[in-house]
């Protein structure tokens, strides 16, 4: 394809981690578990974990500032504002509403996205297709968690894999050439498979039991699907933007487990020193572990100008999805 083509770039990344940090050893005084099996199965040696009456809005008002001021954009430059979360502050109004009140933008377009650990996915495509079509020209896409208030922190098998955060990143509309070394989202490509509903999900619901409910998940299950969707849909992902495995820089993953991580980038030839790993310092934050990762190999300098990064993630529904990003 010659010619200029609307291109989504990235133009600032932030993040936020809440102070309290939480060890394997501290939870094993409180939860029938061990730092050597946490860290064997999973990876994961500590989490962030929200105080109390700071919420999921907070926690993406200051992930959000920082990528703006990365971005250097002022709020009110902002036309778009994507929230995604499973651990909105209330059932509606969105959390989107709530961030754009704080950073103060009077008038802009603000939903929430629900699409659990792939919501960044899902946000990213959704603002992505949104910027491209023309009328709106910068968008804040933010995955931001409070998952410590959804855990039931009696079940072991899932309570140790968790921790609250929040990753946010700022978007502009610009121009490519239509091929692989456009900068911006050269693809993205998203799934879900409801049949799967059962095997990671909340116990609880407005529309349901009133409550808000609990994770509940069959871990070794999700695993085995996670590894399979999660190496075909990033091999889906580069072939639609005209890459090869051997192009990437960096994989972005969503941080479930590093197993996942190890097993995922071995099935697309990558070297593991390629994937972006923090699940051992902030376990699995759900929609904010991706752009938490994005921002951490910004600011430590492993991405440079150029580099083709593919983002991935999988999580409830089941959802799954990624994306081919040049920056
Ligand atoms: O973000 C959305 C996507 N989520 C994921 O991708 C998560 C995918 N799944 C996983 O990461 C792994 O399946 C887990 C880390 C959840 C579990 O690892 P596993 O190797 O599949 O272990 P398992 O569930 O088969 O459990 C093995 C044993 C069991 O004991 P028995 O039945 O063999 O006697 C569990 O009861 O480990 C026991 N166990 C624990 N032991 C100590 C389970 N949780 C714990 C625990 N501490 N926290």
């Amino acid at each position: 394809m010659t010619g200029l083509v609307a291109r989504t770039i990235v133009t600032g990344t932030g993040s936020y981690l809440p102070e309290r940090v939480v060890s394997n050893a501290e939870l094993s005084e409180t939860v029938d578990t061990t730092d050597e099996w946490i860290v064997e199965r999973s990876g994961i040696r500590q989490r962030h974990i929200a105080a109390e009456g700071e919420f999921t809005s907070d926690l993406a008002v200051a992930a959000a500032r920082a990528a703006l001021k990365a971005a250097w954009r002022e709020p009110s430059e902002i036309d778009l504002i994507i929230v995604a979360t499973a651990t909105p502050d209330q059932t509606f109004p969105a959390t989107a509403t709530t961030v754009q009140e704080k950073l103060g933008i009077n008038d802009c377009v603000a939903f929430d996205v629900a699409a659990v650990c792939s919501g960044f996915l899902y946000a990213l495509t959704v603002a992505d297709a949104m910027l491209r079509a023309g009328t709106m020209r910068h968008a804040l896409v933010i995955g931001a968690e409070t998952f410590s208030r959804i855990l039931d922190w009696e079940d072991r098998t899932t309570c140790v894999l968790f921790g609250d955060g929040a990753g946010a990143v700022v978007l502009e509309r610009s121009e490519g050439n239509g091929d692989a070394d456009d900068r911006g989202i050269l693809a993205a490509r998203l799934h879900a498979d409801g049949r799967h509903n059962s095997l990671l999900y909340v116990d609880g619901g407005p529309s349901s039991t009133g409550t808000v409910g609990k994770v509940r998940m069959k871990g070794k299950e999700v695993f085995r699907h996670a590894v399979t969707n999660l190496a075909s849909v990033m091999t889906e992902t580069l072939e639609v933007a005209g890459c090869k495995a051997e192009d990437v820089a960096w994989v972005i993953p969503h941080q479930a487990n590093l197993r996942i991580l190890e097993s995922t980038a071995k099935k697309l030839g990558l070297d593991i020193d390629q994937v972006v790993i923090t699940v051992d310092r902030h376990a699995n934050t759900s929609a904010a572990s991706v752009p938490l990762a994005l921002d951490t190999a910004v600011r430590d300098g492993r991405i440079k100008t150029g580099d083709l990064l593919l983002l991935e993630a999988m999580g409830g529904g089941f959802t799954w999805g990624a994306a081919a990003l040049r920056w």
